[in-house]
């Protein structure tokens, strides 16, 4: 089946959706995008979206923080995604990729006089970690950039070479994924996803300032824990309070919620699954797939 992209106003097959070798993007990383999952319940014969409006909403911010137009409302983004994904009729869970692009053939990385471009993808998906059980990880040597070199709030392209440099350097050295550090030692998040540590019944992240991408799957599991009669805390985490949780997880729309059961080969509590992280990962996976009633805000169902 041939599967449709969206670029530049047109529906047009994947073949087709090919963009000049000078473009600025590809050029310089000036591209601002978002990853969105769908999710396909094979017993309701569903697909859903999870939380499109506050990916766009991010997507414009991005786009602000970059002089770009993001050329369509975020109401409009979520109709096009939702015609994308009709016509390309997955009986899958699919990922969503948006992005807005400089689009001048022209070198020099000035972002004025640049017009700005739009393509939407779409992709069948599963996992973004192979394991199912919890993950190895260390504390990268890289630092996350910070609010002042390409800011981490912004999804941009051009950042995730830093994601890169990260977990090439982890996977070389036998690891699942990376802690990122900021400049001042505090823990910011994995290579691309948000970081969760539990004391007892409590959890801690880093702050929005902390030089995170303010994620919409942290903002979830924020809701949820405090929902389930947990606290969440936001504050500095230091490196050695990694090696003294009780549990710890990842969370991201590629990650979902995901245990980490080491770190820095020094075992997360008993170095199996926290109580915690195990309802949290269950309340998600639930919600995501269309199969409880609460938040049913956050799942623009597709078909
Ligand atoms: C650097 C980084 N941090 C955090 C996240 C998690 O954000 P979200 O939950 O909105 O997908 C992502 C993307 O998945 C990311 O690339």
């Amino acid at each position: 089946m041939t599967e449709f992209y969206f670029l530049n106003g047109e529906y047009v097959p994947a073949a087709e959706a090919v963009l000049p070798v000078r473009t600025h993007a590809f050029l310089y990383g000036t591209s601002v995008f978002e990853g969105i999952r769908a999710y396909y319940n094979q017993k309701q014969d569903k697909m859903y979206a999870f939380r499109m409006k506050e990916h766009f909403e991010r997507m414009h911010n991005s786009c602000k923080i970059m002089f770009m137009d993001p050329k369509y409302s975020i109401e409009e983004y979520c109709n096009i995604t939702k015609d994308l994904l009709i016509k390309n009729n997955y009986r899958t869970d699919a990922y969503i990729r948006p992005t807005v692009f400089k689009a001048a053939q022209k070198v020099g990385p000035s972002l004025l006089d640049n017009p700005d471009g739009v393509l939407i993808f779409t992709t069948a998906l599963g996992s973004y970690f192979t394991k199912d059980e919890g993950l190895s990880v260390c504390v990268s040597s890289w630092d996350r950039l910070e609010d002042n070199t390409i800011p981490p709030r912004a999804k941009i392209s051009g950042a995730y070479a830093n994601t890169a440099l990260i977990v090439t350097e982890a996977k070389l050295a036998g690891f699942d994924d990376a802690i990122v550090l900021s400049n001042d030692g505090h823990v910011a998040e994995g290579s691309a996803m948000n970081f969760f540590l539990v004391k007892g019944d409590t959890l801690i992240t880093s702050k929005e300032t902390s030089n995170i991408l303010v994620g919409v799957t942290r903002n979830t599991v924020i809701e949820l824990a405090q929902e389930l009669g947990l606290k969440v805390v936001e504050r500095d985490i230091d490196r050695t309070e990694l090696y003294v949780a009780d549990e710890a997880f990842y969370c991201g729309t590629g990650a979902q919620v995901m245990p980490v059961t080491k770190i820095d080969n020094r075992p997360v509590g008993t170095g199996s699954t926290g109580k915690n992280t195990e309802k949290i990962q269950k309340l998600y996976f639930d919600l995501v797939r269309g199969e409880l009633d609460i938040h049913r805000e956050w799942l623009t169902e597709i078909y």
